[in-house]
């Protein structure tokens, strides 16, 4: 029986290979003329690239058109063949955009298909393009282009989702919750500070993009393969067309550079882990342990066998996703660590991996962003339980050292304190005032107005400290800021 669904998948023979049978069709190949026979299928469908490199193709055009305009302005083209050029890579990208387009793999890459197409179209000006031109040069703009334009639409999604946060933040600026560390109840925070502290990660995952697209904005092009080349090329003005900030210096490294891919992804790599870190926080406080804040029904799902279920799984999904987007920096380090010097095929495999840690990112970044826009804070139930835990402890401890008592030993006081409450299961505003005398003489009556959660976090004077003050403060300086962008 199971066969019919196995098939035989196990079982597969010699002659279902069939090794030797590539066929290539027309337009020949002018860089195969070197080889001898034709390349395998199985060689076209391993070593092409263009299932995944198309998503470059604007970059391509635009780098061409660029180019192009160049060996014009150099005269290394005429002026009519130039405006062919022009007009036929602006019907291919039409074609393309429009899905008009007929992809084939034969052609490799994009870089490869596009040329193609363009002689194809417009016959012998288009047998021009790629003078003083090579692949590695290309495709290391294109690349560029590209990722110029992803830490854009990364550096608004974060902007999206910053604003979010400033304005969950914004009601809950009185509300108190409990701070942790080592997820053991800590010290009093308000609610607001709790959730600016993500508005701050993600500043810093914008401000780490945006060096990297600083260092990433040169142009390789000119480079040609690996040398440089004999023809006058103007490697400035292409440079200039394309909004690059200057030109590479060294035509062995600007061919092998793909440094910014793997700063690209490591930077992906940690929005991912603020993510993730965001994720767990709230699947553990939207438990019934904690109750602390409600995930939307349309951020949740439900169990296939358990009917009361609320599953954060889209939270948990996110916590998840992090794996790739980890997976495919190393992928990237690893492409690079081994090649020798300047371009080698593997540099290919690249896109495989900005791409996937670009999307991987986006995506997670849109849905946690409509999640942040609908989380309620459960604020009268961490209100219910916010006296336990003594969490009015540390400040008890430097009401001490206003009083004139060392630090160390305000400490050793306070922590008999909480020992002494915990026997009869009682928080330190429950004793009297002898009692409090009992472990330390310098406690007087002004000691009720430091102790209780709320009390605690309105006394916090330092700047950036966790009490509603602060929280305010942040909130208008965040608002502005983001507005401002
Ligand atoms: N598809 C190739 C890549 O992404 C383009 C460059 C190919 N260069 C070469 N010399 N085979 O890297």
């Amino acid at each position: 029986m199971l066969d019919i669904v196995y098939g035989r998948a196990y079982d597969l023979q010699e002659k279902d290979f069939i090794f030797g049978a590539g066929k290539m069709a027309e337009p020949e190949k002018s860089w195969e003329k070197r080889l001898a026979g034709e390349p395998d299928e199985l060689t076209i469908d391993f070593v092409e690239s263009l299932s995944v490199d198309r998503r470059l193709y604007k970059y391509d055009i635009v780098g061409s058109i660029a180019h192009a305009q160049m060996l014009s302005e150099q005269k290394l083209i005429t002026k009519d063949e130039f405006k062919q050029i022009k007009e036929g890579l602006i019907e291919i990208s039409e074609e393309i955009a429009e899905g008009r387009f007929k992809f084939e793999k034969k052609c490799e890459d994009i870089h490869m298909a596009i040329e193609a197409a363009l002689i194809a179209k417009i016959g012998e000006a288009g047998k021009k393009l790629h003078t003083g031109r090579s692949r590695n040069d290309q495709v290391a703009a294109d690349v560029r282009l590209w990722m110029r334009d992803e830490i854009e639409i990364l550096q608004a999604k974060i902007t999206l989702l910053q604003k979010a946060f400033v304005k969950l933040a914004s009601k809950y600026a009185e509300d108190i919750m409990p701070g942790y560390t080592h997820l053991q109840r800590a010290q009093p925070i308000v609610v607001a500070s709790y959730i600016l502290s993500f508005v701050e990660q993600f500043e810093r995952d914008f401000i780490r993009l945006k060096n990297c697209r600083e260092l990433l904005n040169i142009s390789p092009l000119g480079s040609g393969a690996v040398a440089g080349s004999t023809l006058p090329l103007d490697r400035k003005s292409t440079a200039k067309q394309l909004g690059f900030s200057d030109i590479s210096y060294n035509s062995i490294d600007a061919v092998s550079d793909r440094d910014f891919c793997a700063e690209f992804i490591f930077d992906c790599a940690v929005i991912a882990t603020h993510l993730s870190r965001l994720a767990e926080d709230w699947i553990i406080y939207s438990s019934s342990e904690f109750a602390f804040v409600r995930i939307d029904d349309a951020y949740c799902t439900s169990s296939s066998m358990m009917p009361q279920k609320r599953n954060p799984d889209i939270l948990e999904l996110i916590r998840a996703k992090t794996g790739r987007v980890y997976g495919s920096l190393v992928a990237m380090l690893t492409i690079l660590k081994g090649q020798p010097s300047s371009y080698n095929r593997d540099m290919q495999e690249d896109k495989v991996h900005i791409f996937a840690a670009g999307s991987t990112v986006e995506a997670c970044l849109d849905m946690t962003r409509a999640i942040v826009s609908h989380t309620k804070f459960n604020t009268k139930n961490i209100l219910a339980g916010l006296e336990e835990g003594f969490l009015d402890a540390t400040a008890l401890a430097e009401y001490l050292v206003g009083k004139g008592v060392a630090f160390r030993e305000a400490h050793g006081i306070v922590g008999s304190l909480v020992a002494y409450c915990e026997k009869d299961n009682r928080k330190l505003s429950e004793l009297c005032l002898d009692e409090f005398k009992q472990h330390c003489g310098a406690v007087e009556a002004d000691v009720y107005g430091n102790l209780g959660a709320a009390s605690v976090a309105d006394k916090y004077v330092t700047e950036g400290s966790a009490g509603p003050k602060q929280a305010k403060r942040q909130i208008a300086y965040w608002s502005e800021q983001l507005e401002q962008r």
